[in-house]
């Protein structure tokens, strides 16, 4: 199962995921991450780590579209079975979830389809719930929507910030995405 990653800061669950390649624990091959701006810490380990990588940043195109365009043009040239948001911040057009029809796999920090948005872990914590967790979800046109495949609890604590609980759940996160991915793969047919 070939993959794209996309990311737009430091991809500390896509390293979870090259750590699980690496050991052998996972059978995907990262063909390239990609990230929406220049100077991304997940493109940088990407690099470190030996793969592929691109940018195509959001700030050097005159309109959403052209950016969209170049993203799903970038994207579909290393002919992914699956594409993960690992982390990335955009939304991205209804052409790209077309062009990746029902292959596009986003995670979240909070059980979806609470707290959508760039803000899961502050926005849960603003309401008081006791329990959030985090989400792997095939993404559709919308916001953090799409159909759940796997959630976990994660309780969130008195003493808790945004921080210290942010982190809990990316622990969580990591192993749910890395599960995830290989589940995925146990299912995918031979190339
Ligand atoms: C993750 O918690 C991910 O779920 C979240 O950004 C973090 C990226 O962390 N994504 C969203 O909030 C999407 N709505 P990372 O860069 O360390 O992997």
């Amino acid at each position: 199962m070939r993959i794209v990653v996309l990311v737009s800061g430091t991809g500390s669950n896509l390293q979870a995921v090259i750590d699980a390649v690496k050991a052998g624990e996972l059978d995907v091959e990262i063909a390239a991450v990609g990230a929406d701006r220049e100077g991304t810490y997940g493109v940088e380990r990407s690099s470190e780590a030996g793969l592929e990588t691109f940018v195509v940043n959001f700030n050097s195109f005159p309109t959403r579209t052209e950016w969209d365009e170049a993203l799903t043009a970038r994207v579909a040239s290393y002919s992914p079975d699956v594409v993960v948001s690992s982390g990335f911040m955009r939304i991205v057009s209804a052409e790209f979830i077309e062009t990746f029809n029902g292959r596009y796999l986003n995670t979240h920090p909070a059980l979806l389809p609470a707290f959508p948005g760039a803000h899961g872990v502050r926005d849960a914590m603003a309401y008081g719930v006791k329990v959030t967790g985090c989400t792997v979800h095939w993404a559709d046109a919308g916001v953090d929507t799409g159909p759940i495949i796997a959630q976990e609890a994660v309780a969130v604590e008195d003493a808790d910030t945004e921080e210290s609980l942010h982190e809990r759940i990316k622990v969580v996160e990591r192993r749910l995405l890395v599960s995830t991915l290989a589940a995925l793969a146990a299912a995918a047919p031979p190339n």
